[in-house]
């Protein structure tokens, strides 16, 4: 494979510290991007962040994408575009405006700035299932009609039309969908990172609704895999693929295998479910297959392993440096 500069966008957060440092390890030139202070939660970005430091092919760069020069960020041959403020939940009532500002002039200003380059990079845009709402009796393929719940999906469908239109003026940018990543530095707000945490202080389960909701939970290292192969695949211009675990899960048969991982009885304690989230997310990633190779290969037990390895190794970890400063 060709070494390339890359420069990856979030890379403070649970999926683009992950990206970054897979990027490295392929041999390429990285070029770590964040605006910590934008982060949900600080804390965990500060503590990714620093896991990138002292690494000769990753530079660390602090940008906010919001109001930053983004003109140095052009010039790579690949910009692969992660940071945002995603969830749900956070972006009703007055996470509205930081979802709207982190998500879409973010990415308004990014796309710009790409197009403006003299030699245009390659984009690869993060969007969500959550463009969808919820699946009924089949998996979503690319094809289907957006239909946004919330205005964190609104806001990434419009980030979606936005990279359409820079793409059809001649950016080579992809979107990729990612479907309920979970694993090692999940986010603190999403679901198995609190179940895991409860889990371990022997609290009952946190859940919100009734536990039927189910989701195409998919490891990060199947998500960073696909993620590097769109990085560094010559896809058509405006491509937009599903990137999903084929199987859909009930949010209560994950906390059984959990709970068993746990070495616990199941206790939950339900809190009202989120408007706008959907019933059921359940993805066809047959696109991604026949253009990246890529499929889904970590099972959930597996995968619900390998992230409470990581909380529990966090429990004897010394606490990060503070890492807020550009490398
Ligand atoms: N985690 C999931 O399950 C999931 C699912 C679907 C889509 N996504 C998308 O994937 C991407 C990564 O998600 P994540 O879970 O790693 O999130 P994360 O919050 O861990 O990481 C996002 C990072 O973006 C940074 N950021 C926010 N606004 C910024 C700005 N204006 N300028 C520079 N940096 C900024 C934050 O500081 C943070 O470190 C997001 O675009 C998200 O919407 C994630």
């Amino acid at each position: 494979m060709r070494t390339v500069r890359a420069v990856v966008t979030g890379a403070a957060g649970f999926v683009g510290s992950q990206v970054a440092e897979a990027m490295a390890r392929a041999g390429h030139e990285v070029v770590a991007v964040d605006a910590l202070e934008r982060s949900a939660s600080p804390a965990a970005a500060r503590a990714n962040w620093s896991t990138l430091a002292g690494r000769g092919e990753i530079t660390r760069t602090a940008c906010d994408l919001a109001t930053g020069d983004l003109e140095p960020l052009a010039e790579a041959d690949v910009v692969v575009h992660l940071a945002g403020r995603p969830g749900v939940r956070s972006s009703w009532g007055a996470g509205r405006a930081d979802t709207e500002r982190d998500n879409v002039t973010a990415t308004r200003r990014l796309l710009a700035a790409c197009e403006a380059a003299t030699e245009r990079p390659r984009v690869v845009v993060a969007s969500s299932s959550s463009v969808y709402g919820s699946a009924g009796v089949r998996p979503h393929t690319e094809r289907d009609p957006l239909r946004p719940a919330s205005p964190y999906a609104a806001s990434k469908a419009e980030v979606e039309r936005l990279t359409a239109q820079a793409a059809g003026r001649g950016l080579p940018a992809v979107v990729l969908r990612f479907f309920s990543v979970y694993g090692p530095r999940q986010r603190p707000d999403m679901a198995f990172h609190r179940f895991i945490e409860a889990g371990l202080r022997g609290r009952p389960l946190p859940v919100l609704g009734d536990g039927g909701q189910s989701r195409a939970f998919t490891h990060v290292s199947d998500v960073v895999a696909a993620t590097l192969a769109a990085a560094t695949t010559d896809l058509p211009y405006g491509t937009v693929l599903n990137i999903g675990h084929p199987e859909h899960v009930p949010v209560r048969e994950a906390i059984a295998v959990l709970a068993g991982l746990l070495g616990v009885r199941p206790r939950v304690r339900h809190h009202a479910a989120v408007a706008g989230d959907a019933a059921r997310t359940w993805a066809d990633s047959g696109e991604a297959a026949r253009l990246l190779g890529w499929s889904a290969g970590v099972d959930l037990a597996a995968g619900l392993a390998d992230q409470l390895a990581w909380h529990r190794a966090g429990r004897t970890r010394p606490a990060p440096a503070r890492a807020g400063q550009p490398a």
